[in-house]
């Protein structure tokens, strides 16, 4: 099957040859990676014996699937190995929610702490593939310490373009300890990811924003191990934050593929939630996605503050073919749907609690209904962000003598 891979145009469906270096059609379309998935109903099977493999590939939540991705040879990947993330069910953030049947898989646990290195195994090893040597990517934070990890672990160098003021202190120290060169530029996300393309379009770096079809590939991963989790039971809906749209446009893919293939009997509707101040796809969705409007964003969870997403059409596709919707919160929302999912010990960044404050909508407004169940996307780590929690939740902190009466008396007056 893999033989036949080959880059493809959303827009026009041209074809190019895999390993061309290319970041879109000649008619300037989004590529994609195409594979012929007729009859590969079996690799279900081989996906659940893997489970049980030692193998470094095997062990990898994303290189389980490799037969479904593209072609490598295990010499050639770069792997932590990312994914097995954790499934939880939680019965209080279902409460909270007013919707019992309420799971989370948390992207967060992953090698750098967020869902970026399941995209980023596939770019990096597509990088080395290609014999690329300087990285490059735009990001809010997270997906520059996802690049500068797996980098360091290839042995390429990587370059990474943040908005100046507007990355979270942890992320910046994370990018820069895993060793990249870091460019504060004195603008928004949208004008740093306007700068890489132009470098990647004139050959000066290799683009490994999600713009890159190699990462999208990795990061369908997140949704074929929620199905596994699941005994390959798909739920009615899936909740996914939304900021420059690459996840919302692999899951799309990967909901389309798992029942191409067959190995789900029917697609989960697909919600991807943008902060209020940064929504322009939502924007979109309300006019029936005639157009995309950039807007100047703004939301305290800056790893979505985008206005100009990339990945519109391969989104858009996303949210059709799966019958899902976009939906849009306030940050008072966010930060209140953080502190319920930091107080139940999941714990996650802000643009990651979009998720539960969407849901709780949704359940509000009817259209998510009772008896549906329900998966949301947890996508970065609670430390990723700790500004966030220090400013905006009632925290506990005592500061006391180190006396033992001391602390009674302190003991009896609040507890
Ligand atoms: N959640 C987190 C924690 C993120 O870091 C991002 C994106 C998203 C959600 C949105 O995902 O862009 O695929 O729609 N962060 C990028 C970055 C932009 O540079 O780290 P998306």
């Amino acid at each position: 099957m893999t033989a036949t891979t080959q880059l493809q145009c959303v827009s026009c469906s041209r074809q190019y040859p895999l390993w061309e270096l290319r970041y879109a059609c000649d008619c300037e379309g989004l590529l994609e990676l195409h594979t012929d998935l007729s009859g590969q109903h079996s690799l279900k099977e081989l996906f659940e014996k893997r489970l049980l493999s030692r193998k470094l590939l095997d062990r990898s939540g994303v290189w389980r699937f490799r037969e479904a991705l593209f072609p490598v040879s295990a010499e050639d990947c770069v792997s932590m190995p990312e994914g097995q993330t954790g499934y939880y069910e939680v019965p209080q953030l279902g409460q909270w929610a007013g919707h019992e049947r309420l799971a989370f898989k948390h992207e967060g646990e992953n090698p750098s702490g967020s869902f970026k290195d399941r995209g980023m195994t596939s770019a990096v090893t597509a990088a080395k593939k290609l014999g690329m040597k300087l990285l490059a990517c735009a990001s809010t934070g997270n997906t520059s310490s996802s690049l500068a990890a797996y980098a360091a672990r290839a042995g390429l160098r990587s370059l990474v373009f943040l908005p100046a003021g507007k990355v979270s202190l942890g992320k910046m120290a994370q990018t820069l300890g895993y060793g990249a060169v870091a460019m504060a530029v004195r603008g928004d996300f949208d004008d740093a990811m306007r700068i890489v393309r132009e470098l990647a379009l004139a050959g000066k770096v290799y683009m490994v924003n999600s713009l890159n079809p190699f990462r999208i590939e990795g990061q369908k991963t997140i949704i074929w191990e929620l199905l596994q989790d699941r005994n390959w039971q798909a739920p009615a809906w899936i909740l996914v934050p939304g900021g420059n749209l690459g996840n919302t446009s692999a899951f799309g893919k990967a909901i389309e593929e798992a029942y191409t293939m067959g190995w789900i009997a029917k697609k989960p509707r697909l919600v991807t939630i943008q902060a209020k101040g940064a929504s322009p796809f939502y924007e979109s969705y309300q006019k029936d996605f005639a157009s995309l409007e950039p807007m100047a964003a703004e939301t305290i969870a800056t790893a979505i503050r985008i206005g100009n997403p990339v990945n519109f059409p391969r989104a858009v596709k996303a949210i059709q073919h799966t019958n899902g919707l976009v939906s849009v919160v306030t940050d008072e929302e966010i930060m209140a749907a953080k502190a319920a999912i930091d107080r139940s010990g999941l714990g996650c960044e802000p643009a990651s609690a979009a998720t539960l404050a969407g849901l709780k909508q949704l359940v509000q407004a009817g259209t998510i209904r009772e008896s549906e169940e329900v998966v949301a996307i947890l996508t970065g780590h609670i430390l990723k962000d700790t500004d966030a929690i220090m400013k905006c939740q009632d925290l506990v902190c005592h500061e006391v003598d180190a006396e033992r009466g001391a602390i009674e008396r302190a003991l009896d007056r609040f507890l």
